[in-house]
């Protein structure tokens, strides 16, 4: 029930190196690495041969090589050598790994999950996340959860539970959303939704008043921002000038990887004093690992058991409207690639 022509985030650029890993996206294990100036392969991690993971192989002039039996698979997923077979013996042509087109901009590493389908399009780049902008400080998080994908979008996407599921973080009042203005991207893959609403509120590590985390968030402006992508893309802008981008990639219908960058303008004095000291990424680690702890616990055991894929037709309310344009778009998407959006009532 994912569309699959379109960019989905497959990691932080700092993370795929040389040595071969393997994250699950879409249903499928896929391997990334790169070799030396090379840019990022992707490809299916499991040998053709008897199915052992490519993972745990090794980077030889440029092909990997299977850790079992030694098979080696050059970059566009062709065997290229059997050890165990004589030079006159042919390699059968099902000896191969699918390959997964990749982009790497910004720091961000972007993936096509459809090995058949040559990408049409550019993923959605922002330099502002870029590590090399020195206009912005920036900050990563990788975490692989349970979650459905859909929820966890909407989840990304709307603010309205924030004075509720994150009450001991944030810290928010109750505040009444009037409806978005939405502003639709030009090639249909995506959209702005503008708040014109008093309190919008966000961490502010200006003014560390107490220890307590709730304690270090201040009103900083009225006037936010959301972007959705088709994919799982979401970014968030706050009137301070941080910018923040989270990416959800599905793993499965029940498990995915909810990734977050965060760019803000120049250097706050708490930073440079915690960077100094080294603790900035700590205290900040630890903040939003709670951010995200309270939306994974609160939101996936009930949907994933009894509804994955999320409520058939969910009593969305005016903050929701986001949530609704997002569902309207990804369905419309889903169905030109001739699939279905699955629902208990449609046979799951
Ligand atoms: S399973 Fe990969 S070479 Fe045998
Ligand atoms: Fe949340």
């Amino acid at each position: 029930m994912f569309v699959h022509r379109t960019w989905y985030w497959a990691g932080w650029s700092h993370e795929i190196k040389s040595k071969p890993m393997r994250r699950k996206f879409l249903g499928k294990q896929i391997l990334l690495f790169r070799d030396s100036e090379k840019p990022i392969k992707a490809m299916g991690a499991m040998c053709p041969h008897r199915g052992a993971d490519l993972s745990q192989g090794k980077v030889i002039d440029d092909c990997i090589q299977c850790p079992f039996h030694g098979l080696k698979f050059d970059t566009n997923g062709r065997c290229v050598e059997i050890p165990s077979q004589p030079p006159s013996k042919r390699i059968p042509r099902t000896a191969k790994v699918d390959v997964f087109p990749v982009v790497e901009k910004d720091g961000i590493v972007w993936i096509w999950m459809d090995s058949k389908f040559e990408p049409d399009h550019q993923p959605p780049v922002a330099d502002i996340f870029d590590p090399q902008n020195t206009d912005y400080a920036h900050k990563y998080w990788t975490r692989h959860q349970k979650g459905d994908f859909v929820v966890t979008v909407e989840t990304a996407i709307e603010d309205s539970h924030l004075p509720y599921l994150h009450k001991s973080t944030f810290n928010f009042p109750v505040v009444r959303v009037p409806p978005y203005k939405f502003e639709h991207y030009p090639d249909g893959r995506g959209f702005a939704a503008l708040y014109d609403r008093e309190g919008a509120w966000w961490i502010d590590t200006d003014l560390p008043k107490s220890r307590k985390l709730k304690n270090h968030v201040k009103r900083i402006g009225d006037t936010q921002k959301a972007e959705w992508f088709m994919g799982g893309h979401v970014r968030q802008h706050f009137s301070d000038g941080t910018s923040v981008g989270i990416f959800v990639t599905p793993s499965d219908e029940t498990e995915l990887w909810f990734a977050v960058t965060a760019a803000k303008g120049g250097d706050t004095k708490l930073d440079k004093f915690l960077n100094k000291a080294g603790l900035s990424g700590l205290v900040l680690k630890l903040l939003a690992n709670k951010i995200f702890d309270e939306d994974e616990v609160a939101v996936s055991d009930l949907i994933l058991t009894d509804r994955p894929g999320g409520l058939e037709r969910p009593v969305f309310q005016v903050s929701d409207s986001v949530c609704a344009e997002f569902r309207k778009m990804y369905r419309r998407f889903l169905k030109q690639e001739g699939r279905e959006w699955a629902t208990p009532d449609a046979g799951r």
